[in-house]
């Protein structure tokens, strides 16, 4: 035929064998890449291979939430039905757990751990000041997400967990949300609140406790009293939350820790890659590898021009002429996602990339998931082989 060869696959990371011993596995990168997708594709074959896994989900697309079952409220891990498995014809022999996380849930459940005693707890609990707060730290996700991901690590009794991180902005804010958490507890601002004899009572001497006391004349709510039971109840919390930000970061960099980073082919989302790949690095945090998703491929490479003539015969000029512009176009896309992936292999080695092939449907099943886990963990031959097949 006119086709020219079909392109060389890189050495891929085994991820079998580097998810062997580890306990901690979290999917890090830009929004829309695939992390949620890749994070339960990972957990569903670890957990096919005999593990007992939790995925921790982030915001799963409904579908995918649907066949896997989870519920928004809860906050803990519920496990998969078996029966599920044998329905979408996957084999599983240990456990898959899943969870999707509640946020504000997983910032109330770390002042119940913190709290001296029940009553401390249900005064910040039921606190005004607390509640906005709360709803503004724990809605940019990623202290809760590494917080939930502690506590499950330490008493959820789990071989593996793998972790789906926030959609935010910066995909790495969340390496350092603890310590800015305890950053802000320790700041001056809290400090000087909360000194018994500080600013607190000078601050809220004339203008402002009359401005409290009108605000509580007109609408019945003592904020004041509010402000001082938050910071009286938290103060004694701060050294609960700096010797958690101490522990989720030991974590963080622990041996039985890998993180891998998902990326798609574009050059954007390869170039923000690069950029966490290198913060990683800085921050000393077990780095496993890139997972590229959506990878388009050709099997093999040829003139449009010499394929619309090829199939003129058997399609017709029109429909020939629309599959060689199709193929043409594919072409060029394989040719970009191809040079961008090499850019990326250059920096961070290409023993350390795992292409996973755009599929022609969304993945939102079981089977999806469990097809894209066979790329994944697919060997070099069968990744060839793989290949090949799915290649347009
Ligand atoms: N390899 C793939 N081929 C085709 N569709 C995919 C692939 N990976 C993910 N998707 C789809 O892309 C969309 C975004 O994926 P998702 O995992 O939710 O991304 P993220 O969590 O990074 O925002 C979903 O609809 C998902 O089904
Ligand atoms: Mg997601």
């Amino acid at each position: 035929m006119v086709f020219g060869q079909a392109p060389a696959t890189l050495a891929a990371v085994n991820l079998g064998e580097l998810l062997g011993d580890k306990q901690v596995c979290i999917c890090g990168g830009s929004g829309g890449v695939g992390k949620t997708t890749i994070s339960a594709a990972i957990a569903l074959e670890m957990a096919a291979r005999g593990r007992r896994v939790a995925v921790v989900t982030i915001d799963p697309a409904r579908r995918l939430a649907n066949s896997l079952g989870l519920k928004e409220l809860g906050n803990e891990p519920t496990r998969i039905a078996p029966a599920r498995f044998a329905r979408a014809g996957i084999a599983v022999e240990g456990e898959l757990w899943a969870m999707m996380l509640d946020a504000k849930r997983t910032f109330d459940e770390v002042i119940e751990r913190l709290a001296p005693d029940a009553s401390t707890r249900d005064e910040i609990l039921a606190n005004r000041i607390y509640r906005e707060l709360s709803s503004a730290v724990s809605g940019s996700q990623e202290y809760t997400a590494m917080s939930k991901l502690y506590d499950l690590h330490r008493e959820g009794g789990f071989d593996l967990l793998v972790l789906d991180t926030p959609p935010s902005r910066n995909a790495m804010d969340f390496l350092d949300a603890p310590d800015r958490l305890t950053r802000f507890f320790e700041g001056r601002a809290l400090q000087v609140f909360l000194r018994p004899s500080g600013l607190a009572t000078r601050f809220v001497g004339r203008g402002t406790g009359l401005m409290f006391s009108v605000l509580k004349r007109a609408t019945g709510v003592d904020l004041l009293d509010d402000l001082s039971v938050f910071f009286r109840s938290l103060g004694g919390l701060i050294g609960g939350f700096r010797e958690r930000a101490r522990a989720v970061n030991a974590l963080l960099g622990d041996r039985g820790t890998v993180f891998l980073l998902v990326s798609s082919p574009e050059r954007e989302p390869i170039d923000e890659t690069l950029f966490f790949w290198r913060k990683l690095k800085a921050a000393r945090i077990p780095f496993g590898g890139v997972v590229v998703n959506r990878v388009r491929r050709l099997q093999a490479e040829g003139d449009p021009a010499e394929v619309a003539s090829a199939l003129t015969d058997q399609l017709g000029e029109a429909l020939a002429g629309k599959v060689a512009d199709n193929f043409g176009d594919l072409q060029v896309l394989a040719r970009r996602d191809a040079r961008n992936i090499e850019r990326l292999a250059g920096k961070v080695g290409d023993g350390c990339i795992l292409e996973v092939p755009y599929l022609d449907e969304d993945v939102h099943d079981l089977a999806g998931l469990a097809q894209i886990g066979g790329f994944l963990f697919a060997s070099p031959a069968q990744r060839a082989e793989l290949t090949a097949e799915t290649a347009a």
